[in-house]
């Protein structure tokens, strides 16, 4: 870590060196729980929103001018990449994303294209380049993606799944074409992370949104190599931090992929977790959001129950333990950013 990045609450927790507080920040920050956000998405669809470098810049602030965050999150997509790819993505308003030409066969596998991030997604970068410079170095930028096998869940299924029916069948009969499958979205994530990082992101998150739905063999098998493949393709200047959901079955198979940092959900006790995965590791999370839609003295017993279980280690990092709900009360963020900076610089 450099000297510059030696004062960041947010980057000492990724290297598990001690801060004054816990520092937080939360998944999905900006979004529709913000009528700013509400107001903004009158005007623009969401994918102009992540395509308009200004628009974006803007929305990734408005969370960090509204609350004591100690880290921004460039706001975009996980699917974003998969456009220059060759995939055709809409957002709709009740199914989410849709993928208007799924990939299930090695033809269409070889058919989708590498990416250039300078050029298919300069919006991204220029967006990256706004937001640090509109910050100041107040708090440092996260640059995000998806994981392999969360990414490929999509471009299988063509949206959100339940059973993974399409994917897990593509990997159980077609070895060959998975593999071809991983390797390439794997390559274009190195290719864009490295992006985001030369535009200035100072810590990325890679979100395995949906692998929790994979035995932990399958995980070993047919995701550890490509998840590893990525963090290892990816410059070492930044810090790392790998996220999932339902994983609690996966947690030392996740370390093995890599990662500075686990991003852990609420279905597992953070403590438990990371006395499973070794103190050699700095961890991410993990209130369920649902938390917030709850009362101010609810909000506080779990912030003080995750903080505890913690121990006041270094190497936490406070955040829920999936994305910010859009019906969540916007002072329960301000008390929840405030409980946790205020609990964690007493202990
Ligand atoms: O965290 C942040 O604030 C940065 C921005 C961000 C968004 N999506 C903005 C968004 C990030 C990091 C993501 C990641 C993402 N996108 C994931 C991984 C995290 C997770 O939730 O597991 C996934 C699976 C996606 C795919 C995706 N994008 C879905 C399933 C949806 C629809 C669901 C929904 O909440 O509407 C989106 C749309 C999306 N991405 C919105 C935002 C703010 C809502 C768009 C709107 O305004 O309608």
């Amino acid at each position: 870590m450099n000297e510059m990045n030696e004062r960041y609450p947010f980057l000492r927790a990724c290297h598990r060196q001690p801060t004054k507080y816990t520092p937080i920040w939360l998944m999905r920050q900006a979004g529709r729980y913000m009528k700013e956000y509400r107001t903004l998405r009158k005007k623009f669809s969401f994918l102009e929103m992540c395509k308009n470098p200004e628009l974006a810049a803007e929305v990734t602030l408005l969370p960090v001018e509204k609350f004591q965050l100690d880290a921004a999150i460039i706001f975009s997509d996980i699917l974003i990449p998969l456009e220059p790819m060759g995939v055709e993505l809409e957002f709709t308003k009740n199914e989410g994303p849709v993928l208007h030409n799924p990939i299930r066969e090695m033809k269409q596998i070889d058919s989708l294209r590498m990416i250039e991030p300078e050029e298919d997604l300069l919006f991204l970068i220029e967006a990256i380049r706004i937001v640090r410079q509109e910050l100041e170095g107040k708090i440092p930028l996260i640059g995000f993606s998806g994981a392999p096998f969360t990414l490929a869940s999509y471009i299988i299924e063509g949206g959100h799944s339940k059973n993974y029916i399409l994917t897990k069948g593509l990997m159980y009969k077609d070895r060959s074409a998975w593999d071809r499958l991983m390797e390439k979205i794997s390559e274009v994530l190195i290719r864009y992370l490295n992006a985001q990082i030369r535009s200035g992101v100072q810590a990325l998150q890679l979100f395995d949104s949906w692998v929790g739905c994979l035995s932990p063999n399958d995980y070993e098998e047919y995701v550890l190599p490509y998840s590893k493949k990525v963090i290892e393709g990816v410059d070492k200047s930044v810090p790392m931090i790998h996220f999932a959901t339902s994983s609690s079955t996966l947690l030392e198979q996740m370390k093995r992929a890599g990662g500075d940092v686990i991003g852990v959900d609420w279905r597992v006790n953070l403590g438990e977790a990371w006395a499973r995965m070794g103190y050699n590791m700095a961890i991410q999370g993990n209130l369920d959001p649902i938390v917030l839609l709850g009362q101010r003295d609810l909000i506080e017993k779990e912030v003080k129950r995750i903080l505890d279980e913690a121990g006041g280690r270094p190497g936490h990092i406070f955040n829920l333990g999936h994305g910010i709900l859009p019906n969540t009360p916007v002072d329960h963020v301000t008390a929840l950013v405030n409980i946790v900076h205020e609990y964690s610089s007493r202990r």
